[in-house]
C-alpha cells in the first residue's frame, strides 16, 4: 500500500470515528437524525412552557406543526430485522412489533392533539400545558418499553 493511500485510508477511519461511526445515509444514520431533531424541537416547546426559554407564541404554533411532522418520520427507518449493532433499540421492537407501532401511532397523536391546541390564538397555558404533556409522556413511555441505554 502506497504512503497515499494509507493516509488516505487514515482520513475516513477519523471522519467516521467523528461521527460516531454511524453512516448518515444508512437507516440508523436516518433514525438517530429525525430522533435528535424530535428531542430539540420539543425541548424547545417544553423549554417555553416551563420558563426555560423565552415564551413566543408564534415560535410555539410553527414548533408544534414541526414536531407533528418529524413525529412521522423515524418509523420507516426502522428495517425488518435488527441492522446494527449500536443501535440503541431494545429486541423487543422486532419482537413486539405491534406494540412499537402502537406507540409510535400514539406519538402521532399527542402532537397531532398538540397542534390542535395551538389553532385557535391567543393560546391558553391550560390547554398547552397537558397536550405537550402528552407528547413527553408518550416519548417517554416508548424508550422505557422499546430503547436500551
Ligand atoms: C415508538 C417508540 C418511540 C417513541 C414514541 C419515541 N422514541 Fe425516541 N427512540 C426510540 C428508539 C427505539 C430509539 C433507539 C433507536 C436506535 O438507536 O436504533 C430512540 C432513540 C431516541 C434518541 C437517541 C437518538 C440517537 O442519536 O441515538 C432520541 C434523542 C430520542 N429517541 C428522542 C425522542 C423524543 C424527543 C421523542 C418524543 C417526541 C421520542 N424519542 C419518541 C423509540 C421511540
Amino acid at each position: 500500500m502506497t504512503l497515499k493511500k494509507l493516509l488516505l485510508l487514515g482520513c475516513v477511519c477519523l471522519s467516521l470515528a467523528a461521527c460516531g461511526g454511524v453512516d448518515p445515509n444508512s437507516p440508523l444514520g436516518k433514525r438517530q437524525a429525525a430522533f435528535k431533531e424530535m428531542l430539540k424541537v420539543s425541548e424547545d416547546l417544553g423549554g417555553m412552557l416551563r420558563g426555560r426559554i423565552v415564551y413566543d407564541e408564534a415560535g410555539f404554533i410553527a414548533g408544534a406543526a414541526q414536531l407533528e411532522r418529524l413525529s412521522h418520520e423515524p418509523w420507516q427507518h426502522f428495517p425488518q430485522v435488527r441492522d446494527d449493532e449500536r443501535s440503541k433499540a431494545n429486541p423487543e421492537v422486532w419482537e413486539r412489533h405491534e406494540q412499537f407501532q402502537k406507540m409510535a401511532r400514539d406519538l402521532e397523536q399527542a402532537t397531532a392533539a398538540l397542534v390542535q391546541a395551538t389553532t385557535a390564538p391567543p393560546l391558553r397555558r391550560t390547554e398547552l400545558e397537558p397536550a405537550m404533556q402528552a407528547v413527553e409522556d408518550s416519548c417517554e413511555a416508548c424508550h422505557k418499553a422499546f430503547r436500551a441505554y
